[in-house]
């Protein structure tokens, strides 16, 4: 069994999309259980998976450790680095938060006594994660039972194992970025695991008022910005902005560019077929693009991009975003 942590207030959307994959789902708070994996591994509305999840029921805390200590030698190669997930998902008090941390005691002196190599090869500094890592999560659903999971972050999987705990991000905050939108890019470049850099070209459609273009800018790319309408004064002002009074759906860089990203307020099939055109085209080497709906009757328009993006990229993801509203971004690297 194989269990998703959806994004927020998105089970019912989830439980829809796995159905449209022929995968029957059901909801069990605040999880949703499938006993397949989709095929591509794109979830739109699963902010994080346990793939292959045992279901514990275990009052001890040293009980707890055994089991993620087992988890691990049946999912794990030797000399395999691999990180934890552990959290509480139950109770709003600091319980479940002390009980997760005496069972990261029990778990570090279990491994110092019986299982050094393990302990090595245990990854805890940095939160980019390295190809031909595992993930291992335990979640506490309540006192005495939860789930745990081990799993090789494997290419096929990758676009469903967040790097984040339970897959959450918090809001970025910045109060000189024009609007709250900048939080979008910040966030999809953290779980891309690669963000815009200094001397990058970039392009920027439906780009006003401009925090995309702002972050980009901080970041000392040069951007191309595309709107109907100027972006802020100080953005227009910049010399590494150049604005350009336009339809963005009639825009093409002169010749491939770093990023395209593009937050454009249009139905959503148009921003697929844009997209899947810069991708088709081999116009930008990363992308960010939202796709905003209308209601709930058109998620079903993802489904074409699931599966005519990925075979060209060589990391295609698609998330509601914890900075989305009634949104999906799809981001990732084109294929060399
Ligand atoms: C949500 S706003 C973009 C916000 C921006 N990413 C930011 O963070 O400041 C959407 C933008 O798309 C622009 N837009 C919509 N249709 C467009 C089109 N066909 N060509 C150019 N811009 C368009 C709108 O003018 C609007 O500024």
């Amino acid at each position: 069994m194989h269990a998703f942590i959806p994004a927020e207030e998105s089970s019912s959307f989830l439980v829809d999309e796995l159905s449209r994959a022929g995968i029957s789902a059901r909801i069990n708070e605040p999880f949703v259980l499938a006993d397949t994996l989709p095929d591509p591994a794109i979830l739109a509305f699963a902010h994080q998976t346990l793939p292959n999840v045992m279901l514990i029921t275990e009052a001890s805390i040293n009980g707890w450790a055994d089991h993620i200590i087992a988890a691990m030698l049946a999912a794990l190669s030797d000399d395999q680095p691999w990180r934890l997930h552990l959290w509480p998902a139950y109770g709003e008090g600091k319980a479940g938060q002390h009980r997760c941390e005496l069972i990261l005691t029990a778990l570090t002196e279990r491994l110092k006594k019986r299982r050094r190599s393990l302990l090595r090869s245990w990854q805890k500094d940095s939160d980019i994660t390295q190809s031909g890592e595992a993930l291992v999560q335990a979640v506490l659903t309540g006192p005495d039972a939860g789930f745990v999971s081990a799993t090789p972050i494997t290419q096929e999987l990758r676009a469903i194992l967040s790097n984040h705990i339970a897959g959450y991000i918090p809001h970025a905050e910045d109060k000189a970025a024009p609007s709250r939108a900048f939080a979008k890019v910040i966030e999809a470049e953290l779980r891309l695991g690669c963000q815009i850099e200094r001397g990058q070209t970039c392009v920027d459609l439906g780009a006003s008022p401009g925090s995309w273009s702002y972050v980009a800018i901080q970041r000392g790319a040069h951007v191309t910005a595309i709107d109907r309408s100027p972006l802020r004064d100080d953005l227009m002002r910049s010399p590494r902005l150049k604005f350009i009074q336009a339809d963005a759906f009639k825009f093409k860089p002169e010749t491939p560019v770093d990023w395209l990203i593009c937050d454009i307020i249009a139905a959503p099939q148009r921003s697929i077929d844009l997209l899947l055109e810069w991708l088709r085209e081999k116009q930008m080497r990363r992308f960010i693009v939202t796709l905003k709906f209308k209601g709930t009757d058109e998620y079903h328009l993802m489904d074409q991009l699931k599966q005519e993006a990925p075979p060209l990229c060589a990391d295609f993801r698609l998330t509601r975003l914890c900075a989305n509203k009634n949104e999906v971004t799809a981001f990732g690297l084109t294929a060399e």
